[in-house]
């Protein structure tokens, strides 16, 4: 079946690489085979993928998630686009289900692949399970996609953070490090929607703006000593909870800005909690929880406003290298999104 941009069954644009290592590796290839939907699959035309910190990780190997990857690789975790419709296999997926689930052919959907399945979103077509999809609401604008694209993974994540891990209360201090990046801008109103008192959030001062719309008081690293900043705002007790999406050189530091029976969420998978366990601070890293339930909770948050994630830059798939450039540099604002029509 064509799908609605007119995508025929020969070959198809995708981004692939055939070994471990820098941003060079990725290739544009033209003439990949279009993928068929297994069981509780469907087929996805995608528009946008967002792009993640952890697709460099596994992109030069050094995730975890890359140990025993099969190469080539498709790159990309999360994405928005159009249903075209289930495999032919796919018994329990047919047209009423689908349409009950809201995932009718021609709805956009979006959504992120689950913690077990590897393939890649960045290609014009992908098999993707219907579970981990949700539909975008029909008065979204198309220019709106690219920020739908760059939801789930870093919506999830935080949901996952705030709710699962922190499980921040009413009244609570909270330190956010990395306020206005994907995983950031979506921490600091969950944080405050579950009732935290006050939030700071750590970026470098062309950022500051931005952590103040989002609702957290700004802490410009760049410019000042934002370790001695929460300890003046705090009247030197530090704060009960440290949200550190940057970790490399701020997860230390933290050590000392927190209340004694604080807690520090260091966000890369691959964190060193020993630092803090070894002086009897409570660390944890956040994992993940995937499902439909959550996924329509930030279609609520992104359409009501509550959760402004922003897309700051989207880039054709010819320039993917660049993208894995700019994401490794790791400044990003919001997210950084690939048009996979483009
Ligand atoms: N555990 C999980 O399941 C999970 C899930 C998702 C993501 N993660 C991890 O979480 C981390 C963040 O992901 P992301 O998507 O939010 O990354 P991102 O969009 O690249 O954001 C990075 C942020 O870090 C800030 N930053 C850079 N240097 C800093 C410093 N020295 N002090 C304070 N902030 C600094 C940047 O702000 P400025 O530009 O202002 O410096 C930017 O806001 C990554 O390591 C990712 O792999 C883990």
């Amino acid at each position: 079946m064509p799908g609605a941009r007119g995508v025929h069954h020969g070959g198809m644009r995708e981004i692939l690489f055939d070994r471990f290592g820098g941003p060079d590796v990725l290739t544009l290839r033209t003439d990949s085979p279009r993928p068929t939907a297994g069981p509780g699959e469907v087929l996805v035309e995608v528009a946008y993928a967002g792009l993640n910190p952890l697709d460099y990780k596994i992109r030069d190997g050094s995730s975890a998630r890359a140990e025993g990857l099969a190469l080539p690789a498709g790159t990309g975790r999360e994405m928005a686009g159009t249903v075209i419709g289930a495999g032919p296999d796919s018994a329990e997926l047919d047209e009423a289900e689908l349409a009950s689930r809201g995932l009718a052919p021609g709805t956009r959907v979006f959504g992120m692949r689950g913690p077990g399945d590897d393939r890649g979103v960045v290609a014009e077509v992908i098999a993707i399970a219907a579970d981990d999809l949700a539909p975008i609401p029909d008065a979204v604008e198309a220019e709106m996609l690219p920020r739908w694209a760059g939801l789930a993974l870093a919506g999830l994540t935080a949901i996952a953070t705030v709710r699962d891990t922190a499980r921040i209360q009413e009244g609570q201090s909270v330190l956010v490090h990395g306020g206005s990046g994907g995983v950031g801008q979506l921490l600091i109103p969950m944080v405050l929607e579950a009732g935290a008192a006050r939030v700071w959030a750590t970026g470098r001062a062309r950022n500051a703006e931005r952590i103040r719309e989002l609702g957290a008081e700004p802490i410009a690293y760049d410019e000042a000593d934002w370790q001695r900043e929460i300890l003046a705002a705090t009247d030197g007790e530090g704060v009960d909870v440290v949200l550190d999406t940057h970790y490399f050189s701020t997860f230390l530091p933290s050590l000392d800005v927190l209340r004694p029976d604080g807690l520090i969420v260091a966000l890369p998978t691959l964190a060193d909690l020993s630092p803090a366990r070894e002086r009897g601070i409570r660390a944890e890293i956040p994992q993940i929880v995937t499902g439909r339930d959550r996924l329509d909770h930030l279609v609520q948050g992104l359409r009501s406003g509550a959760y402004p994630l922003e897309a700051s830059q989207v880039l054709p798939m010819e320039r993917i290298d660049e993208a894995h450039r700019l994401l490794e540099d790791g400044h990003t604002r919001g997210k950084l999104v690939i048009d996979v029509r483009a």
